[in-house]
């Protein structure tokens, strides 16, 4: 630490000023000195392998392996999930499962392999594992997707938790995707990617990692078929990918490799196969389904971080009005707090907040707040006094309750990772309901403590609950944020029993969609940072968390008027569309960058609104099948390895096709469009795939196209439901669902299924039900036509 750290540290926390940077210094030192005292010191290590096997015990689903220093117990699961725990690690406990461990499928049996191995033979996949512990998945043809090499161990002489590596081959064609939300995705390529939540303190871009939301999950797509591995541990670490290489018809192939190094943490393992939409489905029965957020939450969201006052608020708010422009929803920013206190407010600049709130809702507008974790350490303040009462602070090794310096200064944080706690977090809620506030941002709790040099985080030694096992931060880290948003979810309703629950919180792991969803965090005002936050979106997405969208604009700076509009353009098609910056960017209301910006903005809110029903009936099927709404090109076509590449477009749901423009200047584009005839949903030409075309782009808008076939539900002109059909090729049929909620409770209405094909000139559409096929419930416009 030198005087440059220090006028750095004081540039980071900004406004604070240099009073903040001091605290920053201090807190550094803080958490350096109580790790130095907390942390079991790492003494000599002893590594260790599984050795050659020694026997195997046949038990429900699989069994259990034994080899000279170790054991492998597999299961396969009813769902088709694999499971296998070394060292005797069970599936449970696991902050990532939904509910407990499914049931293992008696049809699974272990059986002796050659040269002394061992294989569970199941539906979907074989598990064969060799004489010395290496694990290879195959497909049920025999073709093998991955090899696990005999892991290593390194265990302190003295105790404590052992440091192991697992290294893996997967096909020389295949593709790494997940591990959280990366910046520099959603196709991972080679390099090491950090299993540690963080906020980068700054704005980021592509080459930053890690980031907010990290997960030891991939997704992994190559020619023979879909898999998806989870080493299910919270601790921190890395995973190294390397991607094959294929011979070239010399017959040598470069497997692609993974490396995964972890701090500790059981070795324990989850692995699923199929088609990518089986896989997440697979995965969402084993770690929980997507909630479904309210239809509002589906519409157009306004933030700003520093609208300073109500009438700000309102400004705003009239702005939208008068311009005719739709607005669904607006988030209050940390400004909103009395001195930055979560649970408070600042009563002179926002004196009549349940009014606002009030009046807004009369407009169909909701009010969301932010709210951190951490809490002053202020004795005689409320929030601070009742949870010193009810014990509810992190403490340290020695029992001290931990600070470290957010926005209010010093601040203590709840432990999410115990139930009472989170019980008592979710009551405060009661507060902001009163204040009208009707969603939550949960902002900072990866969680984030300033800190002049060193991570930006709690001590690694400060201690957790961790649902009465105790541990340490190294262990609670990474589930910090996902229990922050179970107290979120679990809270709200309690409050509000008959509402769905709106939450998105900035930090999280495996199994956070349960709660809610997330956005990109502060994403850097650029080319490369729009980019970026649709890497997070898609990454996201395939670790199923389907609910997800940048700040659209960037979060900091101001963006010309073009890449304002580009971004604008691009979240009005990803499920949380919302403009948000920090405190001392420009501006970003779509009127704030000319005339032809908000014409051209306007178009692209009209449109989102208009898909409102097809973004409900997403949130569903979501939460019904574990698909994002925003999934790859490859999504139903992954043994296409054009597409596997392709990372300028996605999917929205299975009946359209964005090809976002990421690039200044772009007046064309090349577009990678998946098998079957695809039109361009405004123009209606017809374009066939699969291949690659090329469309002129203009400022209006950004390519989209639909699928010939497809049934979307959309909003008519009189708002009521209506299908959009397009026409499918001559001889050929298509189909879509529609899922309609009342917006809010929590009804699980049928998902409709309508089917359209050809009849003599004519395309028809008709509802396929129990009583066969009828007429459509709603009207129904065909579009495409011109090309049939
Ligand atoms: C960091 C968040 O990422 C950002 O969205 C927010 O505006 C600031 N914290 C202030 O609360």
């Amino acid at each position: 630490m030198d005087g440059r750290d220090l006028v750095r540290s004081v540039k980071a926390v900004g406004s604070g000023g240099a009073v903040q940077g001091l605290r920053t210094v201090r807190a550094a030192w803080r958490r350096r000195r109580t790790d130095a005292t907390g942390l079991p010191r790492r003494g000599a290590e002893r590594a260790r392998v599984p050795g050659p096997v020694q026997s195997a015990e046949p038990g429900p689903g699989g069994g259990v392996v034994r080899f000279a220093r170790t054991d492998l117990r597999i299961t396969v699961a009813v769902n088709g999930a694999v499971f296998w725990g070394w060292d005797g690690a069970e599936p449970e406990p696991s902050y990532a499962l939904a509910g407990r461990c499914p049931e293992p499928d008696p049809r699974a049996l272990l059986e002796p392999d050659k040269d002394g191995g061992w294989r569970v033979v199941a539906e979907r996949v074989t598990v064969v594992v060799s004489r010395h512990g290496a694990i290879e998945v195959r497909t049920p043809g025999g073709v093998t997707l991955r090899r696990d090499l005999p892991p290593r161990w390194w265990e302190p002489s003295d105790g404590g938790a052992a440091r192991w590596m697992q290294r893996s081959e997967v096909a020389a064609d295949a593709r790494f995707f997940g591990l959280g939300g990366r910046a520099s995705g959603p196709r991972l390529r080679d390099g090491t990617y950090r299993l540690w939540n963080t906020d980068p303190g700054r704005p980021f871009g592509p080459g930053d990692d890690p980031l907010y939301i990290t997960m030891p999950v991939q997704m992994v797509v190559a020619d023979a078929a879909t898999h998806l591995v989870f080493l299910d541990t919270s601790w921190d670490g890395t995973v190294t990918l390397r991607e094959g290489r294929e011979g070239a018809g010399s017959g040598h192939d470069r497997a692609g490799t993974s490396e995964m190094r972890m701090d500790g943490g059981p070795l324990r393992c989850w692995v699923m196969v199929g088609t990518p939409a089986r896989v997440l489905l697979v995965w969402a029965s084993l770690t929980g389904a997507p909630a479904v957020p309210p239809a509002w939450a589906l519409g157009h969201h306004h933030a700003r971080w520093g609208f300073g006052s109500e009438q700000e608020v309102r400004r705003i708010v009239a702005g939208y009005q008068e311009r005719d422009l739709p607005l669904d929803a607006v988030h209050l920013d940390i400004d909103h707090y009395d001195g930055h206190r979560v649970f408070t407010v600042d009563r002179e600049r926002f004196p009549k907040l349940p009014l606002l709130a009030e009046e807004m809702r009369r407009h169909g507008i909701r009010l969301v707040s932010i709210v951190d974790p951490a809490v002053k350490a202020e004795p005689g303040s409320p929030v601070f006094d009742g949870g010193s009462a009810e014990d509810v602070f992190v403490r340290d090794a020695s029992g001290r309750v931990v600070e470290g310096v957010v926005w209010p200064g010093e601040s203590v944080y709840p432990d999410f990772t115990d139930a009472r706690v989170r019980r008592w977090w979710g009551r405060l809620l009661e507060e902001r309901r009163a204040q009208g506030f009707e969603g939550l941002w949960l902002d900072m709790n990866e969680p984030v403590s300033f800190t002049a040099f060193g991570e930006n985080t709690l001590p690694r030694s400060a201690r957790h609950a961790l649902e009465g096992r105790g541990g340490d931060h190294r262990e609670a880290h990474n589930v910090y944020g996902l229990c922050m948003a179970r107290a979120g979810y679990d809270g709200l309703r309690n409050l509000a029993p008959e509402e769905r629950p709106f939450l998105f919180s900035r930090s999280g792991w495996v199994g956070m969609q349960r709660y809610g969803g997330t956005w990109s965090g502060d994403v850097a005002t650029d080319w490369p940072g729009l980019r970026a936050s649709l890497s997070l979106v898609l990454g996201l997405g395939l670790c199923g968390v389907p609910y997800s969208g940048p700040d659209v604009g960037g979060f900091d700076g101001s963006p010309s008027p073009e890449l304002y509009l580009r971004w604008f353009q691009l979240a009005s098609y990803l499920p949380l569309f919302r403009t948000h910056a920090g405190v001392r960017a420009g501006r970003r209301e779509p009127w704030e960058f000319g005339d032809d910006v908000l014409e051209h903005a306007r178009v692209a809110l009209v449109e989102r609104r208009r898909l409102l029903p097809y973004f409900v009936t997403l949130a569903h099927l979501a939460r019904r099948t574990g698909a994002p709404y925003v999934r790859p090109v490859w999504w139903g076509a992954p043994e296409d390895r054009a597409l596997r590449d392709c990372e300028d477009a996605f999917l929205l749901g299975d009946g359209l096709l964005v090809a976002p423009v990421l690039d200044p200047g772009v007046e064309r584009r090349t577009v990678l469009l998946p098998r079957g005839r695809w039109y361009d949903t405004v123009t209606e030409e017809a374009y066939q795939g699969p291949g690659r075309v090329v469309v002129d782009v203009s400022t209006e808008r950004i390519p989209v196209f639909a699928r010939a076939g497809a049934v979307l539900p959309v909003r008519g002109e009189d708002g009521g439901l209506e299908l959009e059909v397009w026409a499918p090729a001559r001889g050929r049929s298509g189909g879509g669902l529609v899922v309609r909620d009342g917006g809010e409770g929590w009804d699980e209405p049928e998902a409709e299924r309508y089917v359209t094909r050809w009849k003599g000139r004519r395309v028809v559409v008709r509802q396929d039900g129990d009583k066969g096929r009828t007429e459509p419930l709603y009207p129904v416009r065909v579009r495409g036509l011109g090309h049939g």
